[in-house]
C-alpha cells in the first residue's frame, strides 16, 4: 500500500481520511482522489526529468479539478479532441502549453483549435491541408508537430500499444522527412516539434530508449532545413498495478531517456525541448473506487456482487487490468477465503477481480479498488440504466465533493420525446 493510504482500526485511510467514512456519506460507487498524492506524483515526475517539459494527457482523468491541480504544478496537456482542449482551457492551463494530438479530427475541431491558440500534432497528409486551409482561411498561424509512426513494439496489452507499425496512429517514419518538407511551403502552419507515443502501460525503459533514437534519426533529417523547438515521445510509462510486479520510477526512466536524447542533440549540434505526456503515472494511483457489497454467493466461484462494474471502471473487462482490492471496513483482518469481485452489469465479462484472497466479506461490506485514478471515471458510462458516480478529492485529511452522483433524470438527460409519442 502506497504512502497516502494506510490501515487504522481496521479501516483504510486515504490522505488521513476514513474511505468507510466517504461511502457512508457519498454513497458508493465513488472515487476517491487524493490531491497531495497527485501533487507529488507530478514533481515527483517532473523533478526526474527536470528541464524537459510534461504535457499531462488528459485523457486519463477529465476532472477539471484534477486538471485545475495540475495547471497549477505548471502541467501542460496533451488533448486528444475539440473537448480535452476546451477542458484544459477551462482548467486554466495557457494554449501554448496544449498540444491537440488526434489521429482522426474533423474540421470543426481543428478550427476550434485555431481559435484557441494550441498547437496541433498532425497525423495525416489529409489533416495537413485541412489545417493549413483552416489556419490560413482565419489568418492565423499554427504551430505543428507531426505524429510519427516510429514502428516500435513495446510489449504492451495489444489494445494499448500504439507505436506498431500496424497501428491507426501517426505517418509512417518513411514519408515524415517529406511531409515536413511540404508543410514548410503551405501557409496556416508552421512546423515547430516532432511527436510520437509508442503504448500505455509500459514496464520497460528500453522502448523508450529506441524511440528517441528513431526519432533522432528524422530530426537529423529534418534539422537541415526546420529549426525544430521540440521533440515530443509521448506517454506511456507503466505503474506496478500487481504487488510483486517491478516498474521502473521517473528516476529510472529519465536516466535512460535523458542521456540518450542529450548526446543525439549534441551530436547533431542541436538543443530542442524534450515533451512527455504522462496520463496514468500522474493520476493512476492518487485515486480509489470504493464499492458496497450487496450480495455474497457461493456458486462456481465466491461471487461478491458490488454495485460498481464495468459501467463504473471499464479496465478489467476491456484489458484483463488488474487492480488490488482492498476489503475497507476490514482491511486489518486476515484473509479466510478466495473471491470474484463481480459487478452488477447484465454481462458474464463484468468481472471486476478473480480469485482474490480477501477477509470473510459480507453484505454491507466496501470494497476498495486500488489505482484507479486513470481511465477510471472518464470510461465510465451509464450503461444498463446506471446513474454515473460520484468524486471527492481527499486534501490533508478533508474531503469535498468534486463530482455529483448523476441522478435517473440523468439517464433521460438531452433525450427528446416526439410530440406523437407522448
Ligand atoms: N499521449 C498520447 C498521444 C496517448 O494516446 C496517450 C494514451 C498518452 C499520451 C498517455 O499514456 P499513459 O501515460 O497514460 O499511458 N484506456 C487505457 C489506456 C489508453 C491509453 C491511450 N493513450 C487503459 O485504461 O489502460
Amino acid at each position: 500500500i502506497p504512502g497516502h493510504l494506510e490501515v487504522r482500526d481496521d479501516h483504510l485511510f486515504i490522505c488521513g481520511v476514513d474511505t468507510v467514512k466517504l461511502a457512508d456519506e457519498y454513497g458508493t460507487p465513488l472515487y476517491v482522489t487524493s490531491e497531495d498524492r497527485l501533487r507529488d506524483n507530478y514533481r515527483r515526475f517532473a523533478e526526474a526529468f527536470k528541464g524537459a517539459h510534461i504535457f499531462f494527457a488528459a485523457k486519463s482523468n477529465n476532472s477539471i479539478v484534477v486538471q485545475r491541480i495540475l495547471a497549477q504544478e505548471g502541467a501542460g496537456a496533451d488533448a486528444f479532441s475539440g473537448g480535452e482542449v476546451y477542458l484544459a482551457r477551462l482548467a486554466g492551463i495557457p494554449p501554448q502549453k496544449i498540444l491537440f494530438t488526434g489521429n482522426s479530427k474533423s474540421d470543426e475541431e481543428l478550427e476550434f483549435a485555431v481559435n484557441s491558440g494550441v498547437m496541433i500534432s498532425i497525423d495525416s497528409h489529409d489533416e495537413l491541408m485541412a489545417l493549413s486551409r483552416i489556419a490560413d482561411g482565419l489568418g492565423k498561424e499554427v504551430r505543428v508537430a507531426f505524429r510519427v509512426n516510429p514502428d516500435i513494439s513495446a510489449n504492451a496489452h495489444p489494445k494499448l500499444a500504439t507505436g506498431l507499425k500496424t497501428s491507426k496512429f501517426g505517418i509512417p517514419r518513411q514519408e515524415i522527412v517529406d511531409i515536413y518538407k511540404k508543410a514548410k511551403g503551405l501557409p496556416g502552419v508552421k512546423p515547430v516539434g516532432i511527436h510520437c507515443h509508442i503504448g500505455s502501460q509500459i514496464l520497460e525503459v528500453d522502448p523508450y530508449v529506441e524511440a528517441v533514437n528513431r526519432m533522432m534519426d528524422l530530426v537529423g533529417q529534418i534539422c537541415d532545413f526546420i529549426n525544430l523547438e521540440f521533440v515530443d515521445i509521448g506517454g506511456g510509462f507503466g505503474i506496478p498495478y500487481q504487488k510483486g510486479v517491478r516498474a521502473p520510477t521517473p528516476r529510472d526512466w529519465a536516466d535512460a531517456i535523458i542521456p540518450a536524447f542529450k548526446d543525439r542533440c549534441a551530436q547533431l549540434g542541436i538543443s530542442p525541448e524534450l515533451h512527455l505526456e504522462p496520463g496514468r503515472y500522474i493520476v493512476a494511483d492518487t485515486t480509489v473506487l470504493l464499492t458496497r457489497v450487496n450480495t455474497v454467493k457461493k456458486a462456481y466461484a465466491n461471487f461478491i456482487g458490488v454495485d460498481a462494474g464495468f459501467n463504473t471502471l471499464i479496465r478489467p473487462a476491456m484489458y484483463d487490468a488488474y487492480h488490488e482490492v482492498v476489503v475497507a471496513n476490514r482491511a486489518g483482518e486476515e484473509n479466510m477465503g478466495t473471491y470474484t469481485v463481480a459487478g452488477p452489469v447484465c454481462e458474464s465479462g463484468d468481472i471486476l477481480a478473480r480469485d482474490r484472497r480477501l477477509p470473510a466479506v459480507r453484505k454491507g461490506d466496501v470494497i476498495a479498488l486500488l489505482d484507479a485514478g486513470a481511465y477510471g471515471y472518464c470510461m465510465s458510462s451509464q450503461y444498463v440504466g446506471r446513474p454515473r458516480c460520484a468524486e471527492v478529492l481527499v486534501h490533508h485529511g478533508h474531503a469535498e465533493l468534486i463530482r455529483k452522483r448523476e441522478t435517473y433524470d440523468d439517464l433521460l438527460h438531452n433525450q427528446l420525446i416526439p410530440g406523437r409519442l407522448l
